[in-house]
């Protein structure tokens, strides 16, 4: 009120998806417990009606007093219009947000270890829509750094939506089609070699494989069982087990 910051986010389902919130609330958890930097998540119900609610990571809270810090995603960081956040409409590419990270982060180290495994992630949980949107800079005074991830979910599992990934891997849209070989088009893209890439993904596959049933008891303790969350398991288990075949 009366140009107040807000604190919290509260995020409506996807129209025609009224599970986009326990899919986007699971898969935030999951990627809470495999040490990817993401905002608090939770459910929020009042009568018929119910929402995510994340909590602002762009907020600095000090004496009690609420201020905003500044945020850019991607797009904007490069420039570019809204209506070029698909690759495929001519937006960027997993190269240019590395090598964006690379050229502004205070902390390039940490945030390309994040970046890479956010591709990880989305991937192995079937989110098609990581778009460079859905990647922002903080600037904290004049310190530029990669902002908590926001936006993820298993896009895998609602059949109607696109299942292109929204940025290529190793030249690659179509998930199903990626192999040992566009992972290391990847890797040399992100100037990392082959082998460290393969060490990070399956060691990367065994953490999240190994951090799903606990994401899933927490889950099921704060917000009850549900069958998409299954669903979105079962995914991503498939996935995890596709990607670690590649490599052996
Ligand atoms: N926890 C957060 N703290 C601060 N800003 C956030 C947070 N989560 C999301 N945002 C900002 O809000 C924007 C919209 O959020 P989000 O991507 O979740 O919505 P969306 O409707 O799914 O977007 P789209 O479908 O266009 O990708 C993000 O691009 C980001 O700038
Ligand atoms: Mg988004």
């Amino acid at each position: 009120m009366n140009g107040a910051p807000s604190n919290f986010i509260l995020k409506p389902a996807m129209a025609h998806f009224q599970t986009s919130i326990e899919n986007e609330c699971f898969c935030m958890m999951l990627a809470n417990s495999v040490d990817l930097k993401v905002p608090p998540v939770s459910i929020v119900r009042k009568e018929s009606q119910k929402a995510l609610l994340i909590k602002r990571y762009d907020r600095h809270l000090e004496n009690d007093v609420l201020t905003r810090i500044h945020q850019e995603d991607l797009c904007q960081a490069m420039g570019l219009s809204h209506e070029l956040k698909y690759q495929a409409d001519g937006g960027p590419g997993l190269k240019a947000c590395f090598d964006l990270v690379r050229a502004y982060s205070a902390n390039p180290i940490k945030d390309l270890q994040q970046l890479i495994e956010w591709v990880f992630f989305n991937f192995l949980i079937g989110n098609m829509d990581a778009h460079a949107k859905n990647l922002s800079f903080m600037y904290q005074g004049r310190q530029i750094r990669l902002a908590p991830f926001y936006d993820m979910m298993c896009i895998n599992i609602y059949k109607d939506l696109s299942q292109k990934l929204a940025m290529k891997i190793g030249g690659e849209n179509r998930p199903e089609w990626i192999m040992a070989r566009h992972w290391h088009r990847f890797a040399e893209e992100i100037k990392i070699s082959k082998a460290t890439l393969r060490k990070r993904l399956t060691e990367f596959c065994f953490k999240l494989i190994k951090a799903i049933d606990t994401t899933h008891s927490n889950f099921i303790i704060r917000h009850q069982g549900d069958s998409l969350v299954d669903d979105v398991i079962a995914t991503i288990k498939k996935r995890v087990g596709k990607t670690l075949q590649q490599f052996e």
